[in-house]
């Protein structure tokens, strides 16, 4: 620890009623992650000495989204004031000198810098107690006002208790706050849940912080910044203002995208310089694409390495394991999972590659299957250097295809096939001349028999 420690409270025991859903509030996802990912992204930027969750009994699934961190259920939901006494109290004891930031499990876009910002002006006044993250807000959305006179914050009225004027206060609470560790440990007793929701409000450390002399500090930042979600439409509304900051963030470094409101992209999605994006793709989470590689319109991309030089899509789909070495091309409707193609390789129409390994320079024809599960287990299908698979071959795998081989079109493959080797596996061929005049002969004779 240094002497100064950063201790990170991240409040999320709330059950989240109003998005009427089995799965806990902070779980829901944004950007590919749940909301509680991104909080906690951001705290780790502010490398903590401490991060504590307070979580609702019986919410694992919340305490192993922030594993190592240590989280603490908040048995009965007495308040935020009530939640950081609980948060509090399973912190190490001893260090008094640092500071506690108390940030909220759902609101996801909060940046590190803006809490730096706030850091530094506390670190600056070391007779200020805490300070507090205000934005505009006009009336009547129930926040809490801050009450302030020259700059100096005197109070946090809740909206519930708050008169007509203070409701026409200018700044609200965003509930993000920081606090000199010791003064948060002289104010956190003297809380109570005198007030007309019967709760122990955090919000009441300003006011004691005042009586006892303490100064009390706020910064401000814009509502979309500290935009909660709490329904599943404020879910869709911060998806959609993440979305801008990713899509914003992608073009800054030299990603093209053409319609960039039809392309949505996963919070870890990692893109080069020089990559073009068409219109209408999806990126689910753990994507990385090298620079000058294309991606076509209406594919679907997850879990996927895709290298320099590549032109995936339109319309392809890569699902997790997918790793594409340089300037490979994976055309329309070709879907391809934990499937590893060589520099060069090529599937360009209509494939379902999955499970396999496949060689530099190889070409996949179209209609190609690896058929890679028998109902009980899943097998691999591994093809060396410059393979070439003919038309609707379906390699039924366990099965090896070795450098430089050809399948004929339309083959199943059960057997490896050596280096150089042609397999072809299918019917001879059947030719009738005129066949097909004859058979067209008989069936207008039919025909004209049925209407005399
Ligand atoms: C709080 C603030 C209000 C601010 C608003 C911003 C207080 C008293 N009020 O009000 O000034 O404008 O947030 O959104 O702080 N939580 C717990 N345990 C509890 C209660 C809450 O963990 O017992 C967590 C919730 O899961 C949530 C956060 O604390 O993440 C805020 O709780 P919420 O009930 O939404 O507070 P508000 O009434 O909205
Ligand atoms: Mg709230």
């Amino acid at each position: 620890m240094n002497d100064s420690p950063l201790t990170i409270l991240i409040l999320a025991a709330g059950k989240g009623t109003r998005m009427k859903s089995a799965l806990p509030k902070v779980m829901h996802p944004l950007a590919g992650f749940p909301l509680l990912w991104h909080v906690r992204r951001t705290a780790e930027a502010l490398l903590p000495d401490a991060l504590v969750g307070v979580i609702g009994p019986e919410m694992a699934a919340v305490a192993a989204q922030l594993k190592p961190w240590p989280t603490v259920a908040q048995t009965e939901r007495l308040g935020t004031g009530h939640a950081v006494q609980t948060g509090v109290a399973a912190l190490p004891t001893g260090n008094t000198n640092g500071f506690t930031v108390v940030l909220y499990g759902d609101t996801p876009l909060l940046r590190a810098d803006t809490i730096r910002a706030m850091l530094k002006r506390l670190r600056a006044m070391p007779d200020a107690a805490l300070i507090v993250l205000g934005f505009p807000c006009p009336d009547p959305l129930p926040y809490g006002r801050l009450k302030t006179t020259n700059g100096q914050l005197d109070a946090i009225i809740e909206y519930a208790d708050a008169s007509p004027a203070e409701k026409a206060l200018p700044l609200c609470n965003s509930g993000v706050m920081v606090f000199r560790q010791d003064a948060l440990v002289r104010l956190l007793p003297m809380l109570d849940a005198a007030n007309s929701k019967g709760e122990y409000y955090l919000t009441d450390t300003v006011r004691h912080a005042r009586t006892l002399g303490m100064a009390c500090l706020y910064a401000e930042t814009d509502s979309t910044e500290v935009l909660g979600v709490n329904a599943r439409a404020e879910l869709a509304e911060v998806e959609g203002l993440l979305q801008a900051r990713l899509r914003r963030q992608h073009m800054d470094n030299g990603v093209t995208l053409i319609d960039p409101a039809s392309v949505q992209f996963a919070a870890d999605t990692e893109i080069a310089a020089d990559v073009l994006i068409e219109p209408h793709v999806f990126f689910g989470p753990g994507v990385s694409i090298g620079t000058n590689t294309t991606i076509k319109g209406f594919s679907h991309i997850e879990g996927a390495t895709i290298g320099s030089g590549a032109v995936v899509g339109p319309f392809a789909r890569l699902r997790p394991g997918t790793v594409l070495d340089a300037d490979v091309r994976i055309g329309n409707f070709v879907e391809t999972k934990a499937a590893h193609f060589g520099e060069g390789a090529k599937a360009n129409h209509l494939s379902y590659l999955g499970d396999a390994t496949i060689g530099a320079g190889s070409n996949i024809g179209a209609g190609t299957i690896t058929c890679n599960y028998d109902g009980f287990r899943k097998a691999r299908t591994t093809l060396g250097e410059g393979v070439f698979i003919g038309s609707n071959t379906a390699l039924v795998a366990p099965v090896s295809i070795g450098d430089g081989a050809i399948i004929g079109a339309g083959s199943t493959i059960t057997r490896d096939v050596p280096p150089d080797a042609l397999a072809v596996s299918r019917a001879d061929l059947r030719l009738q001349e005129q066949g097909a005049a004859r058979f067209r002969n008989r069936k207008t004779r039919e025909r004209e028999g049925v209407q005399k």
